[in-house]
């Protein structure tokens, strides 16, 4: 049998982890055969709700599920996980300055990367969900010098997904049979759902998405919006954001980084900038990767037209505005 992985998730006591740890407790995050202990965080506010989750996760009687630490220690949270997937953060609340809500992001952040460093196991994955996602991601990058940038990613596979289920409804094809759109950039409203590479298994063989929407309006305007407001369409409807698709969307990230994309096969990933096409090289941005051996890599060689360069550009732009407020909190 496995050795259990151990996979931290903070925040655990809010909507995204309610519908996360049980995910990951049926083994829809690492496979059907590998068990797992989860490490679960938060705040003293929320100790009693987290202990309320702990015992639920006792209730359903996971079989892969090898034992539940939670906790609001950040370095018991951390010490010895292998996969860290941080949904905790402070939301923006109203009247709130951008400013003061990074500045409790950051300093956040600055800890929680310590903690990490210093106790997590080597290797530890990392994987941050709470917004402002990129530059969390970058803050915990800076303040964990030790942990390979490679090990330090975020969230932006929902907007991906998301982008896939627009162009599945639009086609009233399977989702499984579309893939390799990208989300390019900040997990935000400026990111660019691209879908100049994307294609669609049809019986006549593989399509590009492009040819069958054949309506390149909508391509052009209405599918690039819905994608980037879908996360405001979500909270108008509920009342609250996002949390099982978030949840899901975090599983497949993971899954796809730890076991491997499908031959063929991209996804979206926030990841450390090596100035690939011509990002500015620092910061933590969505590109398209495959991944194999527990490693992604960025999808080299696609070709950008104007109107996508544009966007790219843009994006790039707000992320460097976000670092440099983000710097700015931290003097
Ligand atoms: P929530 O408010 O229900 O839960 C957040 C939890 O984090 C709360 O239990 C809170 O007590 C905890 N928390 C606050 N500070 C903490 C700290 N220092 N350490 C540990 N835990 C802490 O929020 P929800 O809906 O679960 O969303 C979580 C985050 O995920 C938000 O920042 C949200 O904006 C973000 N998000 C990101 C998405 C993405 O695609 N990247 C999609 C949806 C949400």
């Amino acid at each position: 049998a496995k050795d259990p992985v151990r996979v931290l998730v903070t925040g655990a006591a809010g909507q995204i982890g309610y519908a996360l740890v049980p995910m990951i407790a049926r083994g829809i995050m690492l496979g059907a055969d590998q068990p797992v202990i989860l490490h679960m965080l938060d705040i003293p506010p929320a100790a009693e709700a987290l202990n309320g989750v702990k015992m639920e996760l006792v209730d359903a009687a996971f079989p892969l599920l090898k034992g539940v630490v939670a906790t609001t220690d950040a370095v018991e949270a951390c010490t010895g996980v292998n996969v860290a997937v941080m949904v905790g953060g402070f939301p923006r609340k109203e009247g709130m300055e951008r400013k003061d809500v990074m500045s409790k992001n950051v300093s956040i952040y600055k800890s929680q990367a310590s903690a990490l460093e210093k106790h997590a196991a080597a290797n530890c994955k990392v994987l941050v969900v709470a917004n402002p996602a990129n530059t969390n991601a970058l803050i915990l990058k800076e303040f964990a010098p030790s942990i390979p940038e490679k090990n330090i990613t975020c969230l932006t596979r929902l907007d991906h997904n998301r982008a896939l289920g627009q162009i599945s409804e639009r086609l009233n094809v399977q989702v499984s049979d579309v893939k390799n759109v990208i989300i390019w950039g900040n997990h935000s409203s400026t990111q660019y759902p691209d879908v100049n590479h994307a294609s669609v298994k049809t019986p006549a063989g593989e399509k590009p998405v492009r040819e069958l929407v054949a309506d390149d309006e909508w391509l052009n305007s209405e599918f690039i919006t819905t994608v980037q407001q879908r996360g405001a369409a979500i909270i108008k409807a509920r009342k609250f954001s996002s949390a099982l698709s978030a949840a899901s969307s975090a599983c497949d990230h993971i899954r796809d980084w730890v076991l491997g994309t499908p031959e063929g096969t991209w996804v979206s990933m926030g990841v450390y900038s090596d100035g690939s096409y011509n990002v500015p090289s620092g910061l933590i941005y969505s590109f398209p990767v495959t991944c194999k051996n527990g490693e992604w890599s960025i999808v080299q060689g696609l070709s950008i037209d104007e109107l996508s360069r544009k966007k790219l550009d843009l994006t790039a732009q707000e992320l460097s505005e976000e670092k440099a407020l983000a710097y700015s909190c931290l003097s």
